[in-house]
């Protein structure tokens, strides 16, 4: 369903189509998500897969350890697979850039994008607890 926005984006509505096209990427969500959830996870895709892991994303960023001594590396970020975030949680690690504010960049995503990948992370984030 397309609805007109304030703000029309060339950029994100080819991404939004090639998302529901389906054109081989690994984006797995549900068909009767709604069209912010299905934006959500392309953003996510693009922007936040470089350091965590969300499967419905096809996210792998999240690095495991590899041993008792292994500080993983910096941009190392929490596995959205298994753990649960509220949609308050990502708006705010998203603003601020994580908790610590050291390693995640604030405002990867802005404006109506930060809420669809809040709603996004929201639903899928702690599936494989
Ligand atoms: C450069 C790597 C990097 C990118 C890109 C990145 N993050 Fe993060 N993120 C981190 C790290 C590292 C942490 C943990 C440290 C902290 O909270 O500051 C984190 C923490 C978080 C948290 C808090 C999780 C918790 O429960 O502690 C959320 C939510 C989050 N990121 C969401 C996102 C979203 C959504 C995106 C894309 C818009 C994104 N991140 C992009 C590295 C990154």
């Amino acid at each position: 369903m397309r609805r007109p926005r304030a703000l029309p984006s060339l950029a994100l509505a080819g991404l939004a189509t090639a998302a529901f096209a389906g054109c081989g990427d690994t984006i797995d969500v549900a068909r009767t998500d709604p069209p912010q959830i299905q934006r959500g996870a392309q953003l996510f895709a693009d922007r936040c897969s470089g350091c965590h892991t969300l499967d419905a994303a096809g996210a792998r960023g999240s690095k495991p350890l590899r041993g008792p001594t292994d500080a993983g590396e910096r941009t190392n970020g929490p596995n959205f697979d298994q753990r649960s975030e509220t949609v308050d949680a990502v708006l705010y690690a998203i603003r601020n850039g994580g908790y610590s504010g050291a390693i995640m960049p604030a405002n990867i995503v802005v404006g109506r994008d930060t809420e669809a990948v809040a709603a996004f992370v929201a639903k899928y984030a702690g599936r494989k607890k």
